[in-house]
């Protein structure tokens, strides 16, 4: 129907205006050509027949004339002739002379004009030019041509001129229905695809060379734009649990959000006969455990505590957090050999230290090795197990699972497979110690993202990759293909819930500063220091130490007015290492308590015990000033939980610069811990800053932090998830209408 109209309507607009403009207009010049060329024939055959006709006339033959004028005519055009004299008499003529015409008409006296006469016979033309004889005018050839040949000729043009035009009308028309139909498929799925955010069609879609540079410009503008609004997109959003549920149900259409990590969120313990949950100590569980709230999906990890066993359903799943259950835990079961060898002996022992630089040994084993391998493919069994479609989003992370991504990928292929890396990745000449580099490469490049900290960090990976896998990196865009398969580096700074959910039941900042004072056996002027760690020769509390020392060397005054509280969760306790560096901060907390302690004055406080979040942020409310002396960490978010607990804008963060942290909370007192005397005046400068400086530098990085939350972490990772979805939606789009399109030319 639209066809036919599109069709036959341009073709009744032009057959129309050809029937009422064109063929008149046609057959008007026609007439005016023929008419011209009628009065140029009348003025030759006059010069042609003046000297013998003139000759005839003076013989006074009238036989004579007549028989010439009659063989003139012979002419198919010339219809008449006729002789008028000087006295207008018509002295000779051919029979077929209009009667209607005498010499005495006006029309015969005006001579070199011609006309048009219409007869009995049909339309004529009639001219009259002068005879003359030796000089003298004799009298006038009247000459008569039949316009009925040009009537004919007329009637032939008009027929092959309207045929012509009916013909490219026809063609004009069928172009116009084929060229709309084409632009206008084109215009709707080009703004389809714009509006889904889908961008233009491939370069090698666009069949017409001719277009290549136009949608390469076009195509470089849209991703600018796209860029743009992204940037913009992300400024503009405020980062609170209901965008990220946006974001879930609308960039991803309620999608299915896997998550997997060795450390699990809750551990139930076996207290004697009750059951106790812990929240761990660990940045990733604190950042992602917020995210998993607000998406409700199933979090994939290593069931580790004494009674994890006692309380999950015959799927091995619990649903959390346990006072208003929201997403569930699915727990995984590891033997005691493979929780050695791939938990405490090659990510602990081999990877960590590889990847911090800390100076401290990496210890590689291929025992260690093959669990590492076998509990990557049971987590990799685990997922299989928990997807419901085929194309979930998964997030996995850490240095536990290097090689999930590639495993899950082989079994999942649509996967959206997006790996956290929370630990800083080393140069390529510190990562090339590893016996097994090559394999924890190509694992990581299963994944669609693979995302770290910093940008220096992105850096580090891609130059490991450069230098030991056969791999095509795109430095401009940040992706590597490896394996007929894309990954994508990027960096997302890791941070906090804003605010965070362990404030909420905190007491005042006085209530906590005067609790927190009396239970560790301190005046309520005391000044305190605090330190929040897991007890890891990655975090510099040796080094804390040592500047504390340091500072009471140096500023006596403050000895018995300062105490240095760290907290040090116990980690990784079964490891040598581990152990060795517990013994070491144990003695030389002593030792400094040794030398500037006395009766009910200890100089540094060290609780090597698990604390919950709650006493952790009371702790953060009553100090003076935080430290966090990290020798190299991938974020650190401790740095942010102590700014993000001081509501009043007061207490000051000392904070290492070997940091991720360090790259955004420029208003810490940034130090180099290996430096004692700097961290010492730093803790010195901290103890005497006046409260408006305090307030300006909390202020402002608290402001940070509000801006700059984990939602927004999350969710910049889930909507370059998205984006990649769509994608590859309409990349499959476009190959199902490609092999459409084959077997329709092959049928
Ligand atoms: C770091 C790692 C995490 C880990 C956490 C605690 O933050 O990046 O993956 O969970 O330390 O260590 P743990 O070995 O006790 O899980």
């Amino acid at each position: 129907m639209k066809f036919s109209l599109r069709f036959i309507l341009p073709l009744i607009i032009v057959l129309g205006s050809i029937a009422y403009g064109l063929v008149p207009l046609v057959d008007m010049l026609t007439l005016k050509w023929f008419v011209r060329d009628l009065e140029m024939r009348s003025r030759l055959i006059t010069n042609t027949m003046n000297e013998p006709l003139a000759q005839l006339i003076l013989t006074k033959s009238t036989s004579k004339v007549t028989n010439f004028l009659n063989r003139a005519i012979q002419d198919e055009r010339l219809f008449a002739l006729g002789f008028c004299d000087e006295q207008n008499t018509l002295r000779f003529k051919t029979p077929t002379f209009p009667i209607a015409l005498q010499c005495d008409n006006q029309e015969l006296k005006n001579e070199g004009r011609g006309d048009l006469v219409s007869e009995s016979k049909g339309l004529l033309h009639v001219a009259v030019h002068p005879v003359e004889s030796e000089g003298q005018h004799i009298g006038r050839l009247v000459i008569v041509h039949d316009m009925s040949f040009i009537e004919r000729r007329s009637g032939d043009t008009k027929k092959y001129v309207f045929y012509l035009f009916a013909g490219l009308a026809a063609v004009i028309s069928l172009l116009t229905v084929v060229i709309a139909q084409l632009s206008f498929r084109g215009l709707v799925s080009g703004i389809r695809a714009l509006v889904k955010g889908e961008g233009l069609l491939p370069l090698s879609q666009i069949k017409s060379r001719e277009l290549l540079p136009l949608a390469k410009d076009l195509r470089a503008l849209v991703r600018d734009l796209e860029q743009d609004r992204r940037v913009k997109d992300e400024a503009q959003l405020t980062w609170n649990p209901q965008t990220l549920k946006n974001i879930l149900h609308e960039d991803l259409a309620g999608d299915e959000v896997l998550i997997v990590s060795n450390r699990e969120p809750y551990i139930h313990v076996r207290r004697g006969d009750q059951i106790e949950v812990q929240v761990p100590a660990s940045g990733l569980v604190t950042a992602l455990e917020p995210i998993m709230r607000a998406c409700s999906g199933t979090w994939i990890a290593h069931g580790s505590g004494s009674a994890d066993r006692d309380v999950v359903d015959k799927k091995d799943h619990i649903r959390v957090p346990p006072e208003q259950p929201v997403y569930q835990i699915r727990r995984v079961w590891l033997s005691k050999e493979q929780e050695a060898g791939y938990y405490y002996g090659f990510a602990n022992e081999g990877l960590w230290p590889l990847c911090h630089i800390a100076h401290t040994r990496p210890t590689f084993r291929s025992s260690d090795w093959k669990q590492y391998v076998e509990v990557n493919e049971k987590f990799a069994k685990a997922v299989i197990e928990e997807a419901k479609t085929d194309d979930p989003v998964i997030l996995v992370q850490d240095y536990h699972f290097a090689l999930l991504p590639k495993l899950i990928r082989e079994k999942l292929p649509n996967a959206t497979i997006i790996t956290f890396w929370h630990i800083p990745w080393p140069n390529p000449e510190a990562f090339a110690i590893c016996p097994w580099r090559e394999e924890i490469l190509a694992g990581l490049l299963g994944s669609s993202i693979i995302g770290f900290h910093t940008r220096f960090h992105c850096n580090n990976f891609i130059d490991t990759v450069d230098r030991f896998l056969e791999a095509r990196i795109n430095r401009e865009t940040s992706t590597i293909s490896h394996g007929g398969k894309l990954a994508a580096v990027r960096s997302y700074p890791i941070s906090i819930e804003w605010p965070p959910v362990w404030l909420k039941k905190q007491k005042s900042i006085a209530d906590c500063r005067k609790d927190i004072r009396t239970i560790n056996n301190a005046d309520q002027e005391r000044l305190l220091g605090i330190g929040i760690d897991r007890l890891d020769y990655t975090k510099g509390i040796i080094e804390r130490f040592m500047a504390v020392e340091r500072l009471l060397e140096l500023h006596p005054e403050l000895i018995g007015k300062f105490t240095f509280i760290q907290i040090a969760a116990p980690s990784r306790s079964s490891i040598e290492q581990y152990q060795h560096f517990e013994a070491q901060v144990r003695s030389l907390a002593t030792q400094i308590n040794q030398r500037f302690g006395s009766e009910g004055y200890q100089p540094i406080c060290l609780k090597i015990e698990h604390h919950t979040p709650e006493q952790v942020f009371k702790y953060y409310r009553a100090a003076d000033v935080c430290m966090v002396t990290s020798l190299h960490d991938g974020m650190n978010l401790v740095a942010k939980e102590f700014v993000a607990a001081r509501d009043d804008e007061r207490g000051v963060l000392i904070l290492s610069q070997f940091t991720g942290a360090s790259r955004e909370l420029l208003e810490a007192l940034v130090v180099n811990p290996y430096n004692i005397d700097q961290c010492a005046s730093a803790l010195q400068v901290a103890l005497a800053m006046p409260v408006n400086e305090q307030k300006d530098r909390m202020r402002s990085m608290r402001g940070l932090i509000q801006e700059f939350n984990v939602y927004r972490w999350a969710g910049r990772m889930l909507m370059d998830a998205a984006r990649m979805r769509q994608r590859q939606r309409l990349l499959g789009r476009i190959r199902l209408s490609e092999s459409s399109l084959q077997e329709g030319t092959e049928l």
